[in-house]
């Protein structure tokens, strides 16, 4: 099933999620419902607080659905290692048409649950580093827009509320 997207300045987006106790059919059923919805946005990553679910559970996939090894699900996740500097453009589901260079981590390290509640070790570079990163912000309601300068910000910003009074967001 297809779950709608929250857009920014929707207030779920800036609460950090609760962690994922159990990891039972209704988490199962969501985690594929996030992929299905990833997927048909044209995403490569998506957040449990973007579709409204105040939790930890992120879906990845750089191949957009092409390649399945590619598929990572990150339930309760954390950064224990991080290197290195990235300066890239990043969008955001939640911000349709906005992009922004944001610093990151050239490379993570994430341990992180997998929707069955097993825990494990992932490893990231370049675009998947900067994704997981971004991802798991979502989870502790940061959105990349305030990981960039306030003049910035505050440009993008006036773009969204030009966007909202003409009715295109
Ligand atoms: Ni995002």
């Amino acid at each position: 099933m297809i779950l709608p997207i929250r857009k920014f300045p929707d207030p779920v987006l800036q609460r950090p999620g609760e962690p994922v106790m159990d990891f039972d059919d209704a988490l199962q059923s969501f985690v594929s419902d996030m992929f299905e919805t990833m997927y048909a946005a044209q995403g490569i990553g998506l957040a449990a607080p973007q579709v409204g679910v105040s939790r930890r559970v992120t879906v990845i996939d750089l191949s957009g659905g092409k390649d399945p090894e590619q598929k990572m699900v990150l339930v309760n996740p954390e950064i224990i290692e991080r290197a290195g500097k990235l300066y890239e453009e990043e969008g955001c589901l939640s911000f349709p048409e906005i992009r922004e260079k944001v610093v990151r981590a050239a490379r993570v390290t994430v341990r992180a649950q997998d929707e069955h509640g097993k825990w494990f070790e992932a490893e990231g570079e370049e675009l998947l580093s900067r994704c997981m990163q971004h991802e798991i912000d979502h989870l502790d309601g940061v959105l990349f827009i305030f990981r960039i300068s306030g003049l910035k910000r505050d440009l993008a910003l006036r773009k969204i509320r030009k966007m909202q009074r003409a009715g295109e967001w």
